[in-house]
């Protein structure tokens, strides 16, 4: 006979249900009290759901009847909604182990990149790879991502450039979608860096005119489904005004807006983004105060890298912005753990637990437009769960590595993974 509901998590030492009410991101009184349940259970029907979340004895009560497919005590554990990676770049061959040296010895990333490392060697590499091999290396990383208790991660192409590695990419990334358990939001970024030969002004041309009907024609045929539309708005990479044409002609097609801006020199990337109703901004080290208070007013949430950059946290969080996180995985900031991000966050960035745990969770979440289904442990939300042998949550972002040993489950629509 089969089970009524799917799975139950019963007598939580600590449940982070992180936010209530369906709020759809938090700020930063918010993300300073986090809704955290003591010794409390979870219950996740067939269809993935999640049906009830409360206090140990009343979902005893209410369920003493009920059948389950699994059951887990998770006497002494602690359990939180899947991690949310809102910003990453994961399928590409050819690593670049050779320029983290080169860094350390002293070149900035704009020296390598210029010098024809940088993006051009993986764009390089990547056109030069087959489906299987991008495929292949793409999902031992997500299964990583996972195993680190990810559950829902933005993936970006972007080492193509061409149209035609770009679409490879992109269906490398729709495959994964298929095939593998991870949630993903895809994000064509055809404009990352400007092809050898052509101008900004020129490649932002040929997006608009050749890559985005492109996509749009093969959404229509069911082929390939992209949710977001990046760019790398930087001096010497898209000016301004480039990326902007490039963002409206995504959202003509309906994209959310989801963009690399004020990364390295101060570019108003904010102020425009918080003006076309971007979804986020990822990057923003060079960010102006306007950008700031526009991005605050607009709901545009913040992607903060800590892999990638040091920044402090404390100007946008007193500001009222959306903050978020994301591991930035690339050639050039090696990470597959947001548990590790949690923690840099925290020491580098100047954030507090909570506030690293609500950017990991329902404000990335938040910020790729999937705060109604995931990111937070509420009746109605996708069971998707992480389940750490520790009786105190703090011990996910308080113990630096070795997660493997920590995180017990990683649950996806109520599914152990
Ligand atoms: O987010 N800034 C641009 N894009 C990436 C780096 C990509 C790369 O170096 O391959 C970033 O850090
Ligand atoms: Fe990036």
């Amino acid at each position: 006979m089969s089970c009524k509901f799917r799975l139950l998590l019963e007598n939580a030492e600590q449940m982070l249900i992180v936010c209530r009410k369906e709020e759809e991101f938090l700020l930063r009184d918010g993300m300073q009290q986090l809704a955290v349940l003591e010794k409390a259970s979870l219950v996740v029907g067939n269809d993935g759901f999640i049906k009830a979340v409360g206090p140990a004895d009343l979902i005893r009560n209410q369920f003493s009847n009920e059948s389950f497919e699994t059951k887990i005590d998770c006497m002494g554990k602690c359990v939180f909604p899947g991690f949310v990676d809102a910003h990453t770049h994961p399928v590409w061959a050819g690593d670049r182990v050779n320029e983290f040296a080169m860094k350390l010895a002293g070149a900035t990333y704009m020296d390598i990149h210029q010098a024809g490392g940088g993006i051009n060697y993986t764009v390089e590499h990547t056109t030069a790879a087959s489906d299987e091999e991008l495929f292949r290396s793409f999902k031992q990383r997500l299964t990583r991502m996972l195993r680190a208790g990810t559950t829902l991660v933005e993936c970006k192409s972007g080492y193509g450039l061409k149209l035609d590695t770009e679409l490879k990419m992109l269906r490398v990334i729709e495959r994964a979608q298929k095939e593998l358990d991870i949630g993903i939001s895809s994000t064509y970024c055809g404009a990352h860096s400007v092809p050898k030969g052509k101008s900004a002004v020129e490649a932002a041309d040929d997006i608009i005119c050749n890559h985005l009907p492109a996509l749009k024609q093969l959404a229509l045929n069911g082929e390939i489904h992209v949710d977001n539309i990046d760019v790398f708005c930087e001096r010497g990479v898209f000016d301004l005004e480039s990326t902007k044409r490039i963002l409206q002609a995504g959202k003509a097609i309906g994209l959310h807006l989801n963009f690399h801006g004020d990364e390295l020199s101060p570019m108003n990337s904010a102020e425009m983004g918080a003006l076309l109703g971007a979804h986020a901004v990822s990057h923003l080290e060079e960010v102006s105060d306007e950008g700031i208070t526009a991005m605050a007013k607009a709901k545009c949430s913040a992607v903060l890298l800590p892999t990638t950059a040091y920044i402090l946290s404390k100007d946008m969080l007193d500001a009222g912005v959306i903050v978020s996180l994301g591991s930035d995985f690339n050639p050039n900031a090696y990470c597959l753990s947001m548990p590790m991000v949690m923690h840099l966050a925290c020491v580098n960035m100047k954030m507090s637990l909570s506030e690293a745990l609500a950017a990991a969770t329902i404000n990335a979440a938040y910020s790729l437009g999937r705060s109604h289904t995931h990111g937070s442990l509420e009746v109605g939300k996708q069971g998707d769960v992480v389940v750490i042998n520790a009786s105190r949550w703090e011990h996910l972002i308080y113990q630096f590595g070795g997660h493997q040993e920590l995180i017990e489950y990683v649950i996806i629509k109520g599914k152990i993974a």
